[in-house]
């Protein structure tokens, strides 16, 4: 992953995040709400997918000329919802967005399928509002020109969230929910219980 961060997760939340959410060779990448807010102040949200995550952040790969990335360049203050598995477990992310590095935007796109590898290349507003056929056709005409395998695209982007607080929400089917959570003051890391 990229950069240093100043304050890696405690150890006890960095163990429970890596007991929840599947590794990082996965496949099968969790689906995360990720919040943000415009420069009006306004709120908005959309889902990615969890790309990776360590002690120092969580991970997520999009396109550069996205909405998102204009908010986020803009205010960089963001949270992710994690549901993972659903209805038992919520992991919630607050932090600071930071542009992933170089590196780490070209292992992500590798790691893509080459289905998404494709979808960034095409991924655009013109692209969108073609007809079903015309972008059927296009589609398979540049998979076709690409049999050996997609570059990566110049607008592929990524960023990780350098987390300030992390909420972990558990259901009991036997007993009320409740959240543990870590929260990153100018002491350090402190760590609560709060009430589902
Ligand atoms: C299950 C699911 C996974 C998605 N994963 C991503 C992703 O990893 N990166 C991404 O840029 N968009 C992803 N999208 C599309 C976004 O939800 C969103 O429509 C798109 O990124 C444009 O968002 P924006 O206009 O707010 O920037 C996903 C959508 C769904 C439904």
């Amino acid at each position: 992953m990229t950069g240093t961060a100043s304050h890696p997760l405690p150890a006890e939340a960095w163990e429970l995040a890596a007991e929840w959410l599947p590794p990082n060779d996965d496949p099968e990448r969790p689906q995360v709400t990720l919040s943000t807010v415009d420069v009006d102040g306004a709120p908005d949200a959309r889902t990615v997918l969890l790309s990776s995550f360590d002690r120092d952040g969580f991970a997520f790969h999009t396109d550069a000329a996205s909405r998102k990335v204009e908010q986020i360049t803009a205010r960089p203050l963001v949270a992710l919802t994690v549901l993972w598995p659903g209805f038992t477990r919520q992991l919630v992310v607050r932090g600071r967005a930071e542009t992933a590095d170089d590196a780490a935007l070209a292992g992500a796109y590798a790691a893509r399928s080459p289905y998404l590898q494709q979808l960034a290349w095409l991924n655009s507003h013109e692209f969108a509002a073609l007809p079903l056929d015309e972008r059927r056709r296009r589609w398979d005409a540049f998979e076709r020109e690409h049999a050996d395998g997609f570059e990566q695209p110049a607008g592929w982007t990524g960023f990780v969230v350098r987390p300030t607080r992390l909420t972990f929400w558990v259901s009991a089917p036997d007993t009320a929910s409740r959240r543990r959570e870590w929260s990153l003051g100018p002491g350090g890391w402190a760590h609560e219980y709060r009430a589902g």
